[in-house]
C-alpha cells in the first residue's frame, strides 16, 4: 500500500515571521493526518519553518536545488546545506522552473542525483503544457520527462523518489484537470517507472497530482487509483483549506 504525501509549494510568499505563523495555524489542524504532511519553502524560510514545526508531523522542504555540492556558482544552495538547515523533501523540475528560469530535462536529472546523494526526498515535476495537450502529445511527453529524470538512477533510490504529474496549464489557473484525466496521465507514469524498474517499484512509488488542487476537487482526485497524494500551491498558504486537503487523504 503507497502512503498518501500533501505537499505544499509556497512558491515565493512568506516572510519567516509569516512562515511561523501559517505553521502554527497548521500543526493542529493537521495533527491527526494519516499521510505524510510535507511544506515546501523558500530558502530564507525553512530554518523558520523547521523551528515552527518541531515536535509536530510537518515536515519541511525546498523548491530547488543545485547539483553540485559546492563551488561558483552564485545564487544557488546545495544538498547540503539544505539537510544542515533542517530541510527533508526537495521539489525538482517545478514547471515554473522550466518555464522561466530554463531548466531542462537533463538539469532535473542532475539535481535529482544531488538530491538523493544528500538524502533529501525529491519531489519531482513533470507535465505537459496546454499546446502539448492540445496535440495529443500528453503521456509521450511526461513519459519522456520522467525517463530522463531517472537516467542512472537506481531501483532504490527511484522507490523513494516521489513524482508529481502537473499539467502546466493547471497550475494557478483555478483549471484542474478532470480525476479522469489526472489518473490516467499518472498511469502512464506509473507505466514508464514500470518499464524501467519494474513492476515492484512501479507498485509501490509515490505519484502526486498538482495543479489548482483545492479543498473542494482534492477528496476525488485522490480517490483515484493512481494518485497518491497531492502538490499544492495556492491552496497551502491557507491553514483550513490545506488541511481539507490533508485530511481528504486517507
Ligand atoms: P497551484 O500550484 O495549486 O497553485 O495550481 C501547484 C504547483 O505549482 O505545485
Amino acid at each position: 500500500m503507497r502512503k498518501y504525501v500533501i505537499a505544499g509549494n509556497w512558491k515565493m510568499n512568506m516572510t519567516p515571521a509569516q512562515t511561523k505563523d501559517l505553521i502554527n495555524q497548521m500543526k493542529p489542524l493537521v495533527a491527526d493526518a494519516t499521510c505524510d504532511v510535507v511544506l515546501c519553502v523558500p530558502y530564507v524560510d525553512i530554518a523558520a519553518a523547521v523551528e515552527a514545526a518541531n515536535g509536530s508531523n510537518i515536515k519541511i522542504g525546498a523548491e530547488n536545488i543545485h547539483w553540485a555540492q559546492s563551488g561558483a556558482f552564485t545564487g544557488e544552495i546545495s544538498g547540503e546545506m539544505l539537510k544542515a538547515a533542517g530541510a527533508q523533501y526537495v521539489i525538482i523540475g517545478h514547471s515554473e522552473r522550466r518555464q522561466y528560469f530554463g531548466e531542462t530535462d537533463d538539469t532535473v536529472n542532475a539535481r535529482l542525483k544531488a538530491a538523493i546523494a544528500s538524502g533529501l526526498t525529491p519531489i519531482v515535476c513533470v507535465g505537459e503544457t496546454l499546446e502539448q495537450r492540445e496535440k495529443n502529445i500528453t503521456v509521450e511527453t511526461v513519459a519522456m520527462q520522467t525517463k530522463i529524470a531517472f537516467r542512472d538512477i537506481s531501483a532504490d533510490d527511484a522507490v523513494n523518489t516521489i513524482i508529481a504529474y502537473e499539467p502546466v496549464w493547471a497550475i494557478g489557473t483555478g483549471k484542474t484537470a478532470t480525476d479522469e484525466q489526472a489518473d490516467e496521465v499518472n498511469g502512464a507514469i506509473r507505466n514508464v517507472i514500470k518499464e524501467i524498474y519494474g513492476i515492484d517499484t512501479a507498485e509501490k512509488i509515490v505519484i502526486q497530482y498538482g495543479g489548482s488542487m483545492n479543498a473542494k476537487n482534492a477528496a476525488g482526485l485522490l480517490a483515484k487509483q493512481h494518485i497518491d497524494g497531492g502538490l499544492i500551491g495556492g491552496a497551502s498558504l491557507k491553514a483550513e483549506d490545506f488541511s481539507v486537503i490533508v485530511k481528504a487523504a486517507k
